[in-house]
């Protein structure tokens, strides 16, 4: 293949990533913008095996490297993304997100190492920028994507690990790799690699102490976060490699994963800043109000009960959390929605854009028990109901209804947009104890009077609360 039809070839490889992601947006189609999006990795793969300077004078050797360590790669990515729980997967985008970053920081050493051999003068500028800024950025998404895996993964503490003149050090780090790079976009060749390594190794020391003081919670926004470096270090990786489809691909998760790290952000109605600098989580429990909990009582109650109120309601909201994906009730949740609504109830769904552990994982989890997407309600679209709801059916959701949120300024969640359940005529919250959700915060929901806790894991509940309704 001349270059004009390699360019030619990878134009449907770019239409179908930009179309994956179009189809990605929405629940619906999001099955198909996936398989979009690997039949253009696919062609991408196969369009730059063919073209002639790919492997230099048709080596054998180095087809055969490739494909031993694209079945090694295929196997691992497919039996880890068969094993891995649902739970599970914000550490399996951080882990693949690193190992992104980490091949474009390696594409750039290689290649770097390969131009300066036999240069007795300077590097050429374009290739030396591009070949500094993904080296940079590629390093960075490594290591902090390594180490937000650990955090996830519980390998490394996920409360936020500070200490006095973190912020200095980090900076001081930064900028001595940034300034490596600049030596060697007007250095000489001998002494171009022993920078490269140094500003690598700034780099990688950079991406581990910025995510340390990141707390756990925040992990999401921050995978994110990498993620649009990772795009961002590819797409550099594309200028040194004249590779367009490197270029714009790079560019569409560079910019998705910003757009992505902003509506996360505003979702819990924080600024990047704070999220970064913000050392949430580092406070424990027992924080989360002026106010507190002393004198005031839990109302424990039964599937019998709640199934009489659930039977005999007009309109039912249920509100799944992080603890609905724990116990892997959202078949059985489905079970007992299609039996309130054979019995003329109204059932529909509360959908908080944080809710879980990843972005979309209570829509994911629905959609895996088959729940029509129109009983669906996004945050915006439900709050202005609950008032006129008879009971709120919370499953396993602790931040993302807690009044604090609204009330409490004193609360580290104060500010971010939650579920009003506590508007609705009844709440009944499922989940096992009194342990507060991730963000490590009291929620007085659960001592209000119209509210009552029926105890267990959800799983159990749920089950007992279907027998219980069909005895109605
Ligand atoms: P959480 O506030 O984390 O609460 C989950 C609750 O589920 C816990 O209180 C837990 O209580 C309960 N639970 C766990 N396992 C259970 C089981 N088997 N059966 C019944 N209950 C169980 O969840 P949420 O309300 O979904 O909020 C999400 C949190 O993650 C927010 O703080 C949000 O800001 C944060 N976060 C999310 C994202 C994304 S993108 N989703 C991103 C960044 C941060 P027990 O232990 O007592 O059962």
């Amino acid at each position: 293949m001349n270059l004009n039809q390699t360019t030619l070839a990878y134009l449907p490889t770019i239409v179908a990533f930009i179309l994956a992601l179009k189809f990605l947006s929405s629940p619906k189609h999001a099955r198909l913008g996936n398989q979009l999006g690997a039949v253009g990795m696919a062609l991408a793969i196969a369009v730059t095996i063919l073209q002639h300077d790919v492997i230099h004078s048709h080596n054998t050797t180095g087809y055969i490297l490739i494909g031993v360590g694209g079945l090694i790669g295929s196997a691992i990515g497919w039996f880890g993304a068969r094993l891995v729980k649902m739970t599970d997967m914000p550490q399996m985008v951080a882990l693949f997100n690193g190992v992104g970053g980490g091949a474009v920081a390696l594409v750039a050493l290689v290649e770097f190492h390969q131009r300066i051999a036999g240069l007795s003068g300077r590097l050429a500028l374009d290739v030396a920028v591009a070949i500094v800024i993904s080296a940079l950025i590629g390093s960075i998404s490594f290591a902090g994507s390594m180490i937000a895996f650990g955090k996830l993964q519980g390998l490394v503490g996920d409360r936020p690990i500070v200490w006095p003149g973190q912020r200095i050090m980090n900076i001081a780090i930064l900028a001595g790799g940034v300034t490596a790079g600049g030596f060697i976009l007007g250095g000489h060749s001998y002494q171009l690699l022993w920078l490269l390594l140094i500003e690598i190794a700034a780099a990688l020391s950079f991406g581990v102490l910025f995510v340390l003081p990141i707390g756990g919670a925040d992990m999401p926004v921050v995978i994110a976060l990498l993620n649009a470096f990772t795009g961002l270090s590819a797409s550099a990786a594309g200028f040194e490699l004249h590779q367009p489809v490197l270029i714009v691909s790079g560019m569409l998760v560079g910019s998705s994963g910003t757009l992505l790290t902003l509506l996360m952000c505003r979702a819990m109605n924080r600024s990047l800043t704070n999220v970064i600098f913000g050392a949430f989580g580092q406070i424990q429990a027992g924080v989360g109000g002026g106010t507190s909990n002393e004198g005031l009582t839990v109302r424990a109650t039964t599937p019998d009960d709640v199934a009489i109120m659930l039977a005999y309601a007009h309109k039912v909201v249920i509100v799944p959390g992080y603890g609905l994906a724990v116990a892997q009730a959202q078949h059985d949740v489905r079970q007992l929605a299609d039996l309130l609504t054979s019995r003329g109830v109204n059932v529909e769904y509360a959908i908080h854009p944080v809710a879980g552990r990843m972005p979309g994982h209570m829509n994911v989890l629905l959609a895996e028990a088959n729940v029509p997407y129109t009983q669906l309600k996004e945050m915006d679209e439900i709050n202005s109901e609950f008032p006129q709801t008879d009971v709120s059916l919370v499953i396993g959701a602790n931040d993302v209804v807690n009044p604090a949120a609204r009330t409490d300024t004193s609360s580290p969640i104060y500010g971010m947009p939650i579920l009003d359940v506590d508007k609705s005529k009844a709440v009944v919250v499922l989940k096992r104890s009194m342990n507060p959700g991730f963000a490590g915060i009291e929620n007085h929901l659960f001592y209000e009077p119209e509210t009552s806790m029926l105890f267990g894991d959800a799983k159990d509940s749920i089950v007992k609360l279907i027998a219980a309704v069909k005895a109605v």
